[in-house]
């Protein structure tokens, strides 16, 4: 049996789901008030025959792995982890080192919830803590928002934290790693926090994991000191507040990117809970691949000033390398010419009035916040008025340097009327005919598709494929020490080895995030996989496998790799074919292109070919 279905077996889901909603008997089945919409007659049903619910309202529902993900705001392996805890399921088993590390982690975390809780302490009852006490009133901060975000104080003291946690039981050296004390250069420590505002930095469980501290005067270097990089805390990875704004991005279906704490804080107090900040770095592809899970629609609200701006189009360009795209095929008058990536995401961007920060503007008045967001400009608009600030848009070449500029993002554009609206607009602010401009998207479209397909990215992955790559990934995650004699047996036959243009584009990620995982033990596949994804994932390698010895496995999956291929590439010559016959006829010079890419591809597929004649 999985590890799901064993759960799933042993956890009794009327009872799981009767701790968060009240149920009563309706003939076999039970029904209650849905959780997930709000109603006042009961169509939310508990089906114990099957173990699934599901509710006539919404629609919604599942499984008890799908109401815990809903209910809880779970992605699939930590609903999986909480559950099987419950059902008193061992999850894997672990090797020593990780075993080793796994303790190490949970104990350098008790220690850090232990400074949060002595620092959220001494900002409450220290007489030396009134003026950091004063200091959080200024600036708006409620007795509740403290206690929710753990606010605390460190003293003015070289040693009194050490001497608190070393009462508790923890040794300098933990207290060094858990990032607590500097090390002096001839030996000695002493506490890194001292007079400081402390805010608490948790993880996405909400377990403490570094701190951020802001020093009380005005003039203090540095402003915000943070906890230095330790094996909890990954400065270019972790989102303040995303524990607290997880469900309410899923609910608002929106997350809003913020600079600081503060801004996450006061907001917070408000009710505008779906604001997450980075940790006074640029947006990276980390954070953008957690918020993915959540939402698709993300705006962010940075500095108004140059260096803001900046910030903002860096985060925007990492935002359009990072965001999933969803493939469309792209046709010319004579069929389908390739795939194109739509960035499936809308990206909005808020400009905050110069010198005023989003606490600060809440304080004032949280209707201009809503105001503001309301008026989140499109990036390509934003964008857009960015160049127009850069170049002479009454310059002919100011004029190609801008066009050339929004043509990428024009074509991220997923709605087709859209795209053309933009087009249009942008079209008629530099004195330009918009068919040109539409014009030159097609072509760019065509260029790019014709590219795609005999590069990389495959959206035309046919069901068949996909099997077989899901087969591939599944036997190889499930036997490791697979791959490396598949390898040598592809380089023998003077094919590539396995590598992620063997996937389509979902399962490229599974690919990826499992070399990775290989690479560096510390990643889980949930920090890598969107939650749909990690699903089947886990569901493969739960599934039930024929027998085998490890020959009949390698043998197996080497075939199943080579048909893949193979397939792969007669779909992809099939359409040089006919790209072929239509450049000749029009004395197009790409005809040549096709032809040397034809002549390549028929070499690797009689190579194919071969290795599976053997
Ligand atoms: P800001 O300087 O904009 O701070 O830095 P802020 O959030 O407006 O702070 P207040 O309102 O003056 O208290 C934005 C973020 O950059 C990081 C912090 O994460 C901060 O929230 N930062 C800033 C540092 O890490 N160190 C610093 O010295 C300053
Ligand atoms: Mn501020």
């Amino acid at each position: 049996m999985s590890v799901v279905d064993n759960v799933k077996d042993r956890l009794d889901l009327a009872e799981y789901i009767g701790r968060h909603v009240q149920l009563q008997k309706s003939g076999r089945n039970l029904k209650g008030l849905c959780p997930f919409h709000t109603e006042k007659t009961p169509s939310f049903f508990v089906f114990p025959d099957n173990q699934r619910w599901h509710c006539f309202g919404c629609g919604k529902g599942g499984d008890v792995f799908n109401f815990a993900m809903e209910f809880e705001h779970l992605d699939f392996r930590t609903a999986l982890e909480e559950l099987a805890r419950q059902a008193g399921v061992e999850l894997r088993p672990r090797t020593p080192e990780q075993v080793e590390a796994a303790n190490e982690a949970d104990r350098l975390r008790e220690l850090l919830a232990e400074a949060a809780a002595y620092y959220h302490h001494l900002l409450r009852t220290a007489p030396q803590a009134a003026r950091a006490r004063d200091y959080l009133r200024a600036r708006g901060f409620s007795a509740e928002a403290l206690a929710t975000f753990q606010i605390g104080y460190s003293l003015d003291s070289w040693d009194a934290t050490r001497s608190h946690l070393s009462g508790k039981g923890y040794t300098v050296e933990e207290q060094v790693k858990a990032g607590m004390l500097v090390q002096k250069e001839g030996g000695g420590t002493y506490d890194r926090f001292r007079d400081r505002v402390m805010i608490p930095i948790h993880d996405r469980r909400g377990r403490v994991i570094a701190f951020g501290a802001r020093a009380l005067a005005p003039d203090a270097m540095p402003k915000y000191m943070n906890s230095p990089q330790t094996p909890l805390f990954d400065k270019s990875s972790v989102l303040y507040g995303y524990h607290l704004a997880s469900g309410p991005i899923r609910d608002a279906d929106a997350a809003v990117i913020v600079e600081g704490y503060m801004d996450v804080i006061i907001p917070y107090q408000a009710g505008y809970r779906n604001i997450v900040a980075p940790m006074g770095t640029a947006l990276t592809e980390a954070h953008l691949k957690q918020l993915q899970r959540l939402t698709r629609n993300f705006i962010l609200a940075l500095d108004p000033d140059a260096a803001g701006v900046h910030a903002t189009l860096r985060g925007l360009e990492v935002a359009r390398e990072t965001l999933d795209r969803e493939w469309e095929p792209v046709f010319d008058p004579r069929g389908l010419v390739g795939y194109e990536g739509r960035l499936k995401a809308d990206i909005r961007v808020v400009t905050l009035p110069d010198g005023l920060d989003p606490d600060e503007l809440i304080l004032d008045d949280p209707q201009k916040w809503e105001a503001l967001l309301a008026r989140a400009q499109p990036v390509v608009r934003f964008y857009f008025q960015q160049l127009l600030q850069q170049e002479n848009p009454q310059e002919p070449k100011g004029k190609a340097r801008i066009i050339d500029a929004m043509l990428p993002l024009l074509n991220d554009i997923a709605d087709g009327v859209e795209r053309e609206a933009y087009a249009q607009e942008i079209a008629l602010r530099l004195g330009l005919d918009a068919r040109m401009l539409l014009d030159r998207l097609r072509v760019r479209e065509r260029a790019q598709a014709v590219r795609q397909q005999s590069a990389v990215k495959r959206a035309d992955a046919t069901p068949l494929s996909a099997d077989r790559e899901a087969y591939v990934l599944t036997v190889l995650m499930r036997n490791p020490e697979l791959l490396q004699p598949l390898d040598q047996h592809l380089v023998n036959a003077d094919l590539a080895p396995l590598n992620k243009e063997d996937f389509s584009t979902t399962y490229m990620l599974v690919w990826e995030a499992w070399l990775t995982m290989g690479q560096d033990p510390t990643v889980e596949m949930e920090d890598l996989l969107p939650d749909d994804l990690l699903e089947q994932v886990n569901a493969w390698i739960t599934a039930p496998l024929p027998e085998m010895t490890p020959e009949q496995w390698g043998r197996d999956v080497e075939r199943v790799v080579l048909r893949l291929r193979e397939l792969r590439l007669r779909q992809i010559k099939h359409r040089l074919d006919s790209l072929i016959g239509e450049a000749q006829r029009e004395g197009d010079l790409r005809g040549e292109l096709y032809a040397a890419k034809i002549h390549e591809l028929s070499q690797d597929l009689r190579r194919i070919q071969q290795a599976l004649a053997c």
